[in-house]
């Protein structure tokens, strides 16, 4: 399929990475999902195979411990593990597009060494810490400090809603160093866990995405070396926007998977239950569910492949990210429902995985910007 120019053959080793990914999700994700959904469980062992099999650093090269492989087959992984669980694969995109493809793209020699290996290779996991209490959508606005000290920063301030927030080894915190400055004096830093003053706060008991880890971490005269810092000084914002880019892919790629995940087990439904003597697959409203379904699932497919493509090619992707994020987020929310519904009653009760997948929808379009962020986003990509 071509779009713009832009060739979306796939390669064996794109295949491989996907029946791998399937393979991974189907055997060691299921089995467990509902019961660490119901209780709230990390997937700590299957995150750790997950890191053994490649999948927290797909896209760092290979001389970082990373698999050095395309943003293609990034995506065509997150798809098949998040059709199945999508708090492991929060946890996979947040450590892949936020935390190592930063930490390659910006960090120096020194903090590639020291954090990127261990993050790619998944021996430790990341957290993106860019949210706070009153600095959502509105992330200019960062009240956390980052006070230069000579040869340390002092760091004040408290970041809510961070995935992995428990689980991670290193933190990227993104502080207010120059307040006069705005948005151009924020910088972005490595702390790791343990640093006196760094305190991980509570648990979040959510909606959805319930197995993923996500706290609320509080930041009391942290010193953080001067070598820690990613880029110049007061290039801390630019570094989450240009980040989250990517990040967008990743979830878009997400919300794709769950909306995937929910067909595929709709089309399964309908064709063993029956109603009025037979398949309910035989009516055609049933059909016409799974054919709109079909429909916006591919075409949310070809946004994802869209961006990652432009990415993998060295194009603007600004855009096309965010437009595969709003679609496939709004998507993923509508197909589960749907899915829901193809279900009847057996769709709302834990057993049969679609009402955690409409649960685990939900959270597509808020996380990583907004579907109106997104939008604003588009509209000035569009207008400038
Ligand atoms: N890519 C690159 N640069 C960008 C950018 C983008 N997508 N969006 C904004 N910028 C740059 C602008 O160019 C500008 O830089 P310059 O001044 O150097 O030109 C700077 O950022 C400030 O931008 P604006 O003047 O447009 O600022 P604004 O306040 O009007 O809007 C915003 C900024 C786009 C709304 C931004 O705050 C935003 O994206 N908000 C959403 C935050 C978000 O996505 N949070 C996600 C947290 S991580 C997460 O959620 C992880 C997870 O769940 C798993
Ligand atoms: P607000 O910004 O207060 O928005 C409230 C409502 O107003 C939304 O509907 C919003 O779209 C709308 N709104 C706000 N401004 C505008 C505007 N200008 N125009 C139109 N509508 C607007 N953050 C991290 O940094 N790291 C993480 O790892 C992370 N993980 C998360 C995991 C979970 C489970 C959750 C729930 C959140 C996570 N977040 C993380 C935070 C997430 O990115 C924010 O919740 C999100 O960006 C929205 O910010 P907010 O919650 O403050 O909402």
């Amino acid at each position: 399929t071509t779009i713009e120019g832009i060739n979306f053959n796939l390669t064996e080793e794109h295949l491989a990475v996907q029946a791998a990914a399937r393979d991974f999700a189907q055997n060691e994700l299921l089995p467990t999902a509902i019961e660490r959904d119901t209780h709230s469980v990390f997937p700590y062992e299957q995150i750790k195979k997950m890191g053994e099999l490649g999948f927290m650093g797909m896209m760092v090269s290979p001389e970082y411990g990373g698999g050095g492989m395309d943003t293609i087959s990034y995506v065509l992984a997150m798809e098949e593990i998040s059709k199945v669980d999508a708090s492991a694969s929060v946890a996979m995109s947040v450590n892949n597009s936020l935390v190592c493809w930063g930490l390659e793209e910006f960090g120096t020699e020194e903090q590639k060494q020291k954090y990127l290996k261990p993050l790619a290779s998944g021996e430790i996991i990341g957290a993106f810490c860019l949210s706070e209490p009153e600095a959502g959508s509105d992330a200019t606005s960062q009240k956390t400090t980052a006070e230069d000290k000579g040869d340390y920063y002092l760091v004040n301030g408290t970041k809510n809603w961070i995935t992995n927030g428990g689980t991670s080894s290193v933190c990227l915190v993104i502080a207010q160093t120059h307040p006069e400055l705005k948005h151009k004096g924020i910088n972005a830093l490595i702390i790791e866990k343990g640093t006196e003053g760094f305190v991980v706060g509570k648990k979040e008991d959510k909606m959805g995405i319930r197995s993923s880890d996500t706290h609320s971490l509080m930041f009391s005269d942290v010193k953080v070396p001067k070598e820690n810092r990613i880029g110049a000084d007061g290039f801390g914002f630019k570094f989450a926007m240009t980040t989250l880019n990517g990040g967008r892919i990743g979830i878009a790629a997400q919300a794709l998977g769950i909306a995937a995940g929910a067909y595929e087990l709709a089309v399964k439904y309908s064709k063993e239950r029956k109603s009025f003597g037979k398949a309910i697959s035989e009516h055609q409203a049933i059909q016409f569910k799974l054919a709109e379904m079909a429909t916006k699932i591919e075409a949310a497919r070809l946004l994802v492949y869209k961006a990652a493509r432009q990415k993998d090619e060295g194009k603007d992707y600004v855009e096309s990210a965010a437009m595969a994020k709003l679609f496939a987020s709004d998507v993923a929310m509508w197909a589960t429902t749907e899915a829901v519904q193809i279900h009847g009653g057996y769709g709302y009760v834990k057993e049969f995985h679609v009402e955690r997948l409409m649960r685990d929808a939900k959270i597509t379009q808020i996380y990583e910007g907004t579907s109106e962020i997104q939008k604003l986003v588009i509209a000035r990509e569009i207008l400038k």
